[in-house]
């Protein structure tokens, strides 16, 4: 029973309405990265940052899953392999859709850290500098999402599934942040059939062994049936 390790990007949220981080009018484009992205930028001017996952949030809790997130539920459950899926985005639709254990690598919107202590707990929706941790009480509350310049989650964990995986998939991911951008050649090492599915090539399309060009919510689910038919 073949072992699909499938890696998603903002890619397959952007028909649900979020938008992606480099493509034209991306939040990079309107955004820096090192004003909301980055522990400095949080120690310089917290409220900024909370603004903009503030927004991020209220936005991620209106969006619905797209057929692309509903296809990859749909294997998960009828596959007779293990199906993985481990995304690069904190908004919560693929567990909307059905999907079961989604590795967040870069945290969630949806959750809260302290930085102080390190205590974990569910976000309000508009989180400010002032929340305090409720277990420490010091007032040092962020988004718990993974910032430039820190590790993402559960990389030892990803690390196995990639060795493991007969076929890797990336779905909706430019390819230029690490460590996800090498993923396709850590399964490739492992043997893996490597497939991409994207609006367009990207910076790691030379790491596949296919590219299906396309809307997500399109070459998602025809690749998923092909699978479940197979
Ligand atoms: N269907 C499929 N792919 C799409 C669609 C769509 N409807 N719309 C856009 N894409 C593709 C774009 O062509 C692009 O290659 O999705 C990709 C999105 O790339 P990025 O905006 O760079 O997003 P992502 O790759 O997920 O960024 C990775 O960078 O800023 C950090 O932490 C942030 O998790 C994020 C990481």
């Amino acid at each position: 029973m073949r072992k699909i390790v499938i890696l998603t990007g903002a890619g397959i949220s952007a028909e649900s309405g979020l938008g992606t981080f480099r493509d034209a009018g991306g939040l990079w484009a309107r955004h820096r990265i090192e004003d909301v992205a980055t522990p400095e930028g949080f120690a310089r001017d917290p409220a900024l940052v909370h603004r903009f996952y503030n927004a991020r949030r209220a936005q991620a809790v209106e969006a619905r899953p797209n057929p692309a997130h509903a296809a990859l539920a749909r294997l998960q459950a009828a596959h007779d392999g293990e199906v993985v899926i481990i995304t690069q985005n904190v908004d919560g639709l693929h567990e909307t859709a059905g999907a079961q254990n989604v590795i967040h690598m870069h945290g969630m919107l949806s959750g809260a850290l302290c930085a102080a202590c390190d205590a974990r707990w569910q976000a309000p929706l508009a989180m400010g500098p002032g929340d305090a941790c409720p277990v420490c009480a010091a007032r040092a509350a962020r988004p718990d999402v993974v910032w430039f310049g820190e590790i993402p989650y559960r990389m030892v964990e990803i690390g196995q599934h990639l060795d493991e995986a007969d076929v890797f998939v990336a779905i909706g991911t430019s390819g230029q942040v690490w460590p996800a951008a090498g993923f396709a050649q850590q399964a490739a090492r492992g043997g893996a059939w490597r497939v991409e599915m994207n609006l367009e090539p990207s910076d790691i399309t030379g790491d596949f062994s296919e590219t299906r060009l396309g809307r997500a919510s399109e070459v998602v689910p025809v690749w998923v049936a092909e699978v479940l038919g197979a």
